[in-house]
């Protein structure tokens, strides 16, 4: 994921993604469960060719910026020209096992600077990007895979400039709670100005900066982050918990105190849950604080904003919430949650969140068979039974689209599809859960479809329209987490078993963070 800025019903900015592992000596499977793990070639062989192709685009037209551009074969930079793909493509091209492209990035990283930029920096981005690229990058290397690396010194230079950059990022920290500002300026330093900030931008760097600290001894990544965070884990005033676990979006960094309670797990709220389980998953002894919200969270989920659509009961939606009322409208970014409750029911043992997270995953699976190009919206919505009609938050299906909403279940308000992995993630999750080859299958239709529908130039954009048979025409624009999310989850669901596969016993060694970067985990106590 990443946090990018969704039209939804509300304020915030979007994020997501999931994590990660596996233990070389499988014991005994949960319930009998197949160990169906063995290589797909031909599939795996197939994500990798879309990746080779789209990374020569952007090494011919965009090497050292942040975007390619695969029609006009130009680039933008929308990440303070660091070269954001190149190093969102790193720890795919380590987990894919392509010497050069490896070497490549590998060489670029210590060419990066990271004291320099013109442009706004976003803390929340360049975390997950950035410093996730280059941690996972130097984690792979220095672990199961160090025979990628041709060159051990850049290894090293890698993680020297995570430090760099980090150290550059850290005076977001310096307000009066603790809170950071996600909006910063480099030369000089400053912030945007904001007073508030968002739980997905605060509470989606801990896992990146407490893994920087525990890589480098120095504490001081692991307690600014937390310190943010610790203001999530506590929330005031109590009105914004309208349920035990499931908070409001806005914080202010002067006081500490939430502005609202308006929610979900949709953008600018996504990620924030995410890390709850991941950190108990990154370190079972110092996490349990997260592991214990997560669970809140989830339960009331289960319990107050999960709803079926009045014409599709069968599929199952998590709502948004404003206070205790509900919003009936989700998107592909939210699509993480199905993910996120399989890994905290095979973190926990707990089948029930595993089968919650399947109807999930089947819920979003669903917003991709249901279009024409066999892709899912950026944002849609739903009614349910006990909808009234006059209800201003939860407005009928507009009258082109009753057929649709009678047979899909869901109506698109916003049908773009701007390359986004979380459908994706949630197919890999289900399938390292289950060993169930369904979920290959759908996951590999995904990608089919995106292959022949996105594919474009020199690369692939962004579709207009994922009901209209073309995809309703083209942005110019590939994001970076094409090649850190979508490429990554569609490749590793064909892939062998390994160290940094999820694992379905719930004992991982690597656990991804939110944009698909996988980080060597702590975990439990041996
Ligand atoms: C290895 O990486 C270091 C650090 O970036 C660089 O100075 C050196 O020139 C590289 N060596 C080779 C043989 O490319
Ligand atoms: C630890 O990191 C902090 C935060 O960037 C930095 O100010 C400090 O100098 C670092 N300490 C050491 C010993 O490098
Ligand atoms: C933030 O406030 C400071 C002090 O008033 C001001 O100098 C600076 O220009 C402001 N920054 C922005 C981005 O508005
Ligand atoms: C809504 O009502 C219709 C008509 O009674 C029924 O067929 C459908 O199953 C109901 N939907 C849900 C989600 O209960
Ligand atoms: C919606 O309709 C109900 C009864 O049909 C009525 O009581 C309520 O006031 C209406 N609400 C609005 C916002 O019009
Ligand atoms: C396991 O994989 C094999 C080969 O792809 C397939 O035939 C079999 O149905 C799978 N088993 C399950 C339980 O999915
Ligand atoms: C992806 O698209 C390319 C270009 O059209 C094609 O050559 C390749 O076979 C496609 N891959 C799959 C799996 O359909």
């Amino acid at each position: 994921m990443h946090f990018s800025r969704t039209i939804l019903a509300v304020p915030v900015l979007g994020l997501l993604s999931l994590t990660v592992l596996a233990v070389p000596n499988r014991v005994k499977l949960p319930r009998g469960r197949p160990d169906n793990h063995t290589l797909n070639r031909e599939r795996a062989d197939a994500v990798k060719e879309a990746f080779t192709f789209s990374w020569d685009g952007y090494q011919k037209y965009a090497m050292g910026h942040d975007e390619l551009h695969p029609i006009s074969n130009s680039y933008s930079d929308s990440r303070n020209s660091w070269g954001a793909s190149a190093v969102d493509a790193f720890s795919t091209a380590i987990v894919m096992q392509i010497p050069e492209i490896v070497d490549t990035i590998l060489n670029y990283i210590p060419t990066i600077d990271f004291d320099v930029t013109t442009d706004q920096v976003s803390l929340f981005e360049t975390t997950i990007r950035y410093l996730g690229g280059m941690l996972s990058g130097y984690d792979l290397l220095k672990g199961p895979l160090p025979t990628l690396a041709s060159n051990a010194t850049a290894v090293d230079v890698v993680l020297a400039q995570a430090i760099r950059l980090a150290d550059n990022l850290a005076f977001a920290f310096d307000t009066p709670t603790g809170i950071p500002s996600n909006g910063l300026y480099f030369n000089p330093p400053g912030t945007d100005n904001s007073t508030t900030n968002g739980i997905a931008t605060i509470g989606t760097l801990v896992l990146e900066w407490t893994r920087l600290s525990d890589i480098t001894g120095n504490k001081t990544y692991a307690e600014l982050s937390q310190k943010g965070e610790s203001y999530l884990l506590a929330p005031k005033p109590a009105s914004s918990e309208p349920w035990p676990g499931l908070v409001g979006t806005n914080v202010d960094i002067n006081t500490g105190l939430f502005q609202d309670a308006f929610g979900g797990w949709v953008g600018g709220d996504d990620s924030f849950y995410e890390y709850l389980i991941k950190m108990y998953v990154y370190d079972t002894t110092r996490f349990s604080e997260y592991r214990d919200r997560w669970i809140l969270a989830a339960d009331s989920s289960i319990a107050h904003i999960a709803t079926h659509p009045s014409t599709r009961p069968d599929l199952t939606f998590l709502s948004i919430f404003d206070g205790q009322e509900l919003i009936h409208e989700s998107e592909h970014l939210a699509c993480f949650d199905g993910g996120s409750f399989i890994l905290g029911g095979l973190t926990l043992k707990e089948q029930k969140y595993i089968d919650f997270g399947l109807e999930l995953v089947n819920g979003c699976h669903d917003t991709y068979i249901s279009t024409l190009t066999g892709i899912g919206p950026e944002i849609f919505r739903w009614v349910t039974n006990s909808t009234a009609a006059n209800d201003t938050n939860n407005p009928q299906p507009p009258a082109d689209q009753q057929a649709f909403y009678e047979k899909a279940g869901f109506f698109i308000t916003n049908g773009q599809y701007v390359l986004r992995p979380e459908v994706m993630e949630s197919f890999y999750y289900a399938y390292r859960a289950t060993g169930d080859q369904q979920y290959r299958d759908w996951a590999w239709n995904a990608f089919v479809a995106i292959n022949s529908t996105a594919r474009v130039g020199s690369g692939f954009a962004e579709l207009q329209d994922v009901n209209a048979a073309d995809g309703g025409g083209f942005n110019d624009f590939q994001d970076s987490f094409w090649f850190a999310e979508v490429l990554k989850y569609s490749y590793l669901i064909h892939a062998p078993d390994s160290v940094f596969q999820v694992e379905n016993q719930g004992v991982n060694q690597f656990v991804f963070n939110t944009e698909a970067h996988p980080f060597k985990v702590v975990g439990p106590p041996i």
